[in-house]
This record gives structure tokens, sequence and C-alpha cells, in this order.
């Protein structure tokens, strides 16, 4: 059993009916008949993929899921952490409404230049303010005024700070308010006892944390490598 995860479910007690494995046939299957991206989205996505590091870029699937949670949502306040080139930042900003606030947090100048050049194409960038730092004391910042004032807030960074994260990103959102952090399948690691690295650990510890937190609702959405949407009660 792995740490930190009683089981749930005994397996004579396993659901008859399961989410589907998607192979690369399907994977694509699914991107030609749902996926509509954006010229300055796939601009993007093209532009990045340049970078050895392109595999963080969010993939199309999950773009187009945070920008439909947005516009189902209609969010007046939205925080990101983590915005590398901006994939995700341009997506839910394009879908948000105009009197709407998107604060986006990079610890890196390099790809919050990237990810401005694209939100000015988009002409978002008067509705959105970017901080170029660590995102923890930055969000730890917001707690002094802005407790319990955003309405929609999505996690993408680094493992490490994950479950202060997840702390301080619940104290930040309304009741009622949405969020969502990327990566909680952990390119399917979580559930293999052979990975017993640092951020695969927290990533496990992360998802224990929210199952058990009575004060959120919550969906673990096997797409991409795990997109967990949790909508905080009181
Ligand atoms: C997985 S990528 C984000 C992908 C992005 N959401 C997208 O759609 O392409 C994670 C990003 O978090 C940034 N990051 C890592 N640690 C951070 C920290 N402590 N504070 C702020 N940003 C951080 C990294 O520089 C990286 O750009």
């Amino acid at each position: 059993m792995l740490p930190n995860f009683p089981r749930a479910v005994a397996d004579d007690e396993a659901p008859v009916n399961r989410t589907i494995k998607v192979d690369d046939r399907l994977y694509h299957y699914l991107l030609d008949v749902s996926v509509r991206e954006s010229a300055l989205l796939k601009a993007l996505r093209l532009e990045t993929a340049q970078y050895h590091m392109a595999r963080m870029q969010l993939s199309p699937e999950v773009g187009q899921l945070l920008a439909l949670l947005v516009k189902l949502q209609a969010p007046k306040k939205l925080l990101e952490i983590g915005v590398f080139t901006g994939y995700s930042t341009l997506s839910m900003a394009m879908a948000m409404s105009k009197d709407a606030h998107f604060i986006a947090i990079e610890k890196k100048q390099m790809w919050l230049d990237i990810a401005t050049r694209y939100l000015e194409q988009a002409n978002v960038m008067d509705r959105v303010t970017t901080y170029c730092d660590k995102a923890l004391p930055v969000m730890t910042s917001f707690l002094v005024d802005q407790k319990e004032t955003f309405d929609f807030i999505f996690i993408d960074a680094d493992k490490q700070n994950l479950l202060a994260y997840y702390d301080v990103a619940k104290q930040l959102l309304r009741p009622g308010g949405c969020l969502l952090i990327d990566n909680t399948l952990w390119w399917g690691n979580v559930a293999d006892e052979a990975f017993t690295d640092k951020d695969t650990q927290i990533v496990r510890q992360l998802n224990a944390t929210i199952h058990q937190d009575t004060d959120v609702e919550l969906s673990l959405i096997p797409i991409g490598d795990g997109l967990t949407l949790v909508r905080k009660n009181t």
C-alpha cells in the first residue's frame, strides 16, 4: 500500500465501470474532435516547443478546460501560480470577463517576458498583473488584506511548496470559489511505489490532504497528468 493512502475502495468493491485508458490513437481523436485552439495559443505553444523545458507547458485540452471553467464560474478575481510561457494564463485571461482581474506569479523573468508578449497581443494586459517573484511570499502577503477575495485560483508551480500553496490558496479563496491544481497524478508516478522521490511524495501528500479536507468538494480529473478541481465550501 502507498504511504498516506488507506484504500478507499476495496478490490471486491471496485466500480464496475471505470475511466477508460487513453492510448495515442484515442488521444489524437480526442484532440481532433474537441480542441479548438486559437491561432494565438497555437503560436505560443509552437514558440515554447523550441525550449527543452516545453514539457512544462499545459496541454491544449487542459488549457481549454481551464477556459471553459472560467466561463462557467465567471470569476472576477483570478490568481495563477506558475506562468511559464503563459499558455494557461492566456487561456484563462482570454476567457475571463471584461471586469475581471488576473494576478499571475512566475519566478523567472524570461518566461514572464514571453507570456507578456502574448497577453499584449490578446489585448488583456490591462486586466492582468504579473509578479516576477517566488509565489509563496507574494501569496502570503495577500493574506493581510485579501483573504477570501479570490474567485478562481490555479496552482501549477514547484512541488516543494505545494502543501503551503494549497493552505494559503484556500485562505485566499472565497467560499464557493474554485481552486485547480495541476499535475496531481504526476506522470502516473503517484500510484507507483517505486517512486519515492520528494516531489512524488509531496504530490501524494497533497492528494491525501485534499481527500480528507472536509472544507472542500473535489474531483481529480485524469486529464493531462491529473488536474484536481476543488470548490471551497466554507
Ligand atoms: C509547470 S510550469 C507552469 C506551466 C504553465 N502554467 C503553462 O501553462 O505553460 C511551472 C512554472 O512555475 C515556475 N515556478 C517554479 N517555482 C516557483 C516559485 N517558487 N514561485 C513562482 N514560480 C515558480 C517555473 O519557473 C515554471 O515556469
